[in-house]
């Protein structure tokens, strides 16, 4: 379970995220929209511990989050617009680095099965400085479920992503939602979430404008209304 409560974020003068407070059940699949600079990607780093909200406060299965506490940090699999991953290394390096940080005992077979399932089997061992956009972000996802985390915050994952890519994408998220993972997806691509998000969160100039559970069969044109209606007032 995720808990924010009246968070608000400055920078300088200004006010990115103003009392935000929203709590999202274990198991949940959340997608996250709003416009360029709403404050998104800013109340997602924080829930990952990434930054310190100015007030408010954050808790993860009832445990309030704060900075260093690793017993959270392990639940959480998080994939930002940076992909946190070494230019130099291979994509088997950099997940077999990330395995000994998250401890996990006999990474391989795990790593061996992401590698098949993002397709790179053929570049495991190249370095990444010379692997495309696309190539990179999965990559950057087989990073983030490394570690089989119960809570996904996934920022704008499609970046970069071909067809192939996002329908492997869609059906990974679908899986492990079904599993139980949390799952909690910031996106512009409304096409991406009708069919594996449960709820819909609206952002708008740092307030969350919106909370909507999207029930039974959603249609692409039901969020697009929902999101127009938020966001551009009509
Ligand atoms: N380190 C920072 N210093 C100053 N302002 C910042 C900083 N990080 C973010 N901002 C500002 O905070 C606001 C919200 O940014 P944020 O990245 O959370 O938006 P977003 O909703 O994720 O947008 P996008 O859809 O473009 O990714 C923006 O106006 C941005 O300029
Ligand atoms: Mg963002």
């Amino acid at each position: 379970m995720i808990e924010t409560r009246q968070i608000t974020k400055a920078m300088g003068e200004k006010l990115i995220l103003k009392d935000v407070s929203v709590t999202i059940g274990k198991g949940e699949s959340v997608a996250v929209l709003g416009p360029n600079g709403a404050g998104k990607s800013t109340w997602l780093k924080i829930v990952a511990g990434l930054i310190r909200p100015t007030s408010g406060t954050v808790a993860i299965n009832g445990m309030p989050k704060k900075k260093d506490n690793y017993s959270a940090q392990a639940l959480i699999g998080y994939l930002g617009h940076q992909s946190f991953l070494y230019d130099q290394f291979s994509p088997v390096e950099n997940l077999k680095y990330y395995a000994k940080l998250y401890g996990m005992k006999k990474p391989e077979k795990r790593i061996d099965e992401l590698i098949e399932r993002i397709n790179l089997q053929y570049f495991k061992h190249e370095p990444l400085r010379s692997f495309s956009r696309g190539m990179v972000q999965r990559t950057a996802i087989a990073r983030a479920i490394l570690h089989e985390p119960q809570i996904l915050l996934l920022d704008e994952p499609h970046t970069g992503l071909d067809q192939q890519s996002k329908s492997w994408f869609r059906d990974m998220i679908a899986s492990v939602h079904q599993e139980g993972v949390t799952v909690v997806m910031v996106t512009h691509e409304f096409d991406q979430l009708v069919d594996v998000s449960d709820r819909v969160l609206i952002f708008k100039n740092g307030h969350l404008t919106e909370d909507q559970v999207l029930r039974g069969s959603v249609t692409l044109s039901g969020v697009k209304s929902l999101y127009d209606r938020q966001v551009l007032g009509s």
